[in-house]
């Protein structure tokens, strides 16, 4: 109905129905109708929004994802490769928290690592590892963009720090830290490829080879839902049978679309604390159209339409009906 509706009666309607969302106690917003009420909402923001793209980050962005990737690797036998891929990685904040978090879970393991970012420039400052502190990065824009503004060791596009979820041991963990300057620490660097590549490039895979572990975060809900569906269909092409894809920060619509055509299996550890584990995103919901809605175990497709992390090929396919077994080892064979 609303595509047959102009764009600014919508926008009108949005801007009336913001002010009667702020006045809502939470326990309305997050009640059975105000929940349909948010989504009836988000969606004609997803329809009516310009989607860009943005540099915006954290380190620790999400700790119950890290929480999960680690407990992939509990069963692993010692020595064990494991090849990873973090795509849209930006400044490197997503790619240094996860090596610190396996490396610190299991030194033991080699893994090696390709980075990769659409944006070559975006790369080499990813690749320095070298930060401002001095509170927040302030720019002109909001947390999901605006034109970044470059200098030797800051990229000036978000109003909060890229620190924020982070306390200070992890900052002595993770950074050398001088003056007003934080650099990663060297054993952080190792076994990483960095390289400017588009996630929708088919011949990714030849490239990189089939992997263990894909990330691709927070990138797809930038893109149109038609692209993002798309390019998701690419993305997944890199794991390889029984490995595992890490993807949150898309349109839910078009994650379970392609999750359920192509037999993905949801796995259900942490399923929650995930969805809810990115505070900006949990935060812009309904009114920013990268807003994530609400857990919610009353939809009849919860299971699939909150999940992130999805086992993935060959193995997932035939056992449709199981929950990964976290020790089993897809990983392992
Ligand atoms: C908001 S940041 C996400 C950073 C990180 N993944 C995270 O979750 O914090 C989005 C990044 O996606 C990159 N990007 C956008 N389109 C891409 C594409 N088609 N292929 C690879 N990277 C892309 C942008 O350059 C940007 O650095």
């Amino acid at each position: 109905v609303s595509s047959r509706i102009p764009g600014r009666v919508i926008k009108a309607y949005l801007s009336l129905n913001r002010r009667i969302w702020a006045r809502l106690p939470l326990s309305v917003r997050l009640g059975a109708s105000g929940r349909a009420y948010g989504r009836h909402l988000h969606g004609l923001v997803q329809q009516l929004s310009r989607r860009f793209q943005s540099h915006g980050t954290f380190f620790l962005r999400n700790r119950a994802e890290l929480e999960l990737m680690c407990r992939l690797q509990d069963k692993k036998p010692p020595g064990s490769g494991l090849r990873l891929s973090i795509l849209a990685c930006s400044k490197g904040a997503e790619v240094y928290s996860i090596l610190w978090a396996l490396r610190s879970a299991r030194p033991d393991l080699k893994i090696s690592t390709w980075a990769l970012d659409i944006s070559a420039e975006i790369l080499k400052f990813a690749e320095k590892g070298h930060y401002t502190l001095g509170g927040p990065e302030v720019g002109n824009g909001d947390v999901t963009g605006s034109a970044p503004k470059t200098t030797d060791a800051t990229w000036k596009d978000q109003p909060v720090s890229i620190f924020e979820r982070m306390t200070c041991e992890e900052m002595k963990a993770m950074f050398q830290v001088a003056g007003d300057h934080a650099t990663i620490r060297p054993w952080l660097k190792e076994g990483i490829t960095w390289s400017a590549a588009d996630a929708n490039d088919p011949a990714l895979v030849h490239i990189l080879g089939l992997q263990d572990i894909v990330v691709a975060n927070r990138f797809l809900c930038h893109m149109a839902p038609e692209a993002a569906e798309k390019c998701l269909h690419n993305i997944v092409r890199l794991v390889k049978p029984g490995g595992f894809l890490f993807v949150s920060g898309i349109d839910l619509d078009v994650r379970t679309k392609v999750a359920r055509a192509l037999g993905w299996i949801p796995v259900p550890h942490l399923l929650k604390e995930i969805h809810e584990g990115d505070v900006s995103l949990k935060n812009g919901w309904p009114f920013e159209y990268w807003g994530l809605e609400p857990f919610c175990d009353d939809l009849p497709d919860w299971k699939l339409r909150y999940t992130a992390v999805f086992q993935i090929g060959q193995a997932a396919t035939t056992r449709q009906d199981q929950t990964p077994d976290l020790g089993v080892p897809a990983l392992q064979r």
